[in-house]
């Protein structure tokens, strides 16, 4: 191992690596069981009709320039008022791993870029832990566009408005895996409201692209005990990848 490896997993907590052997054989299970476990409960969303999110953007079929746009000049919900500007996303419109974060920070506002602030250097670190880079084969994302006043959670309606841009942006990207970061990611992205704990550890639905939950990275920071069980999440999403034929 290398002295920057070193500093990866020390960054997460996760140095030296006996953490890591500690885990169960998970390494060995092969991705059919991990398949098994997917949650077929979750709602598809096949079936909705817009009736049911009246305040949803309508995004038409649009390519990159369109829909950057759209969300550029977008005033459909409250966040906008408050925020200095629509962080979109960043990263490879080509990428195979996609992550979805809450809702743009201070930073992320001020920058117009997604995970710049502290919880960004630690995803970067996450990243790296399992030789991924942003930008790289890489997209990041939010549920919502327009940062929270205070750094609240996005509220039901925020969400429901913003989300078929990030629809839109699953559909043009095609990821081969949708990582969400947190309980809000997670729950928007499922239609549900679950806790963390019983999300994580196996693979979910989105529309026919996997989707797997990990901790957000901001959690992370003021909980470093959970950095282990990150690690598992990370472990299986790479196990995921590489059986799909898509590890980097
Ligand atoms: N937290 C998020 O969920 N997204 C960001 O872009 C930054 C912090």
């Amino acid at each position: 191992m290398n002295i920057r490896d070193e500093n990866v997993l020390r960054e997460m907590n996760l140095y030296p690596l006996w953490v890591r052997k500690e885990l169960p054989a998970q390494s060995e299970q092969p991705l059919l069981e991990v398949q098994a476990t997917v949650d077929e409960r979750i709602p598809t969303h096949q079936n909705e009709s817009p009736s049911q999110f009246p305040e949803a953007v309508s995004v038409a079929a649009s390519g990159w320039g369109e829909l950057k746009a759209q969300v550029k000049d977008c005033t459909a919900c409250k966040l906008r008022a408050g925020c200095t500007q629509t962080v979109f996303g960043v990263g490879d419109e080509n990428a195979d791993w996609l992550f979805v974060g809450e809702g743009p920070g201070a930073d992320e506002d001020e920058r117009g870029e997604p995970f710049v602030g502290q919880a960004g250097k630690l995803l970067d670190n996450m990243l790296a832990a399992i030789k991924l880079k942003r930008g790289n084969n890489v997209y990041i994302a939010n549920i919502v566009k327009c940062r929270p006043p205070n750094n609240r959670a996005p509220e039901p309606d925020e969400v429901a408005t913003c989300l078929p841009y990030l629809r839109q942006q699953i559909a043009l990207i095609k990821p081969k895996l949708i990582v969400a970061l947190g309980k809000t990611a997670a729950n928007a992205l499922l239609g549900k409201d679950a806790t963390l704990g019983s999300l994580r550890g196996k693979l979910h639905d989105f529309h026919g692209t996997r989707l797997l939950i990990t901790y957000h990275p901001a959690y992370l920071l003021r909980s470093p005990s959970e950095k282990a069980k990150a690690w598992e999440d990370l472990q299986l999403a790479l196990r995921t990848m590489s059986e799909s034929g898509a590890a980097d």
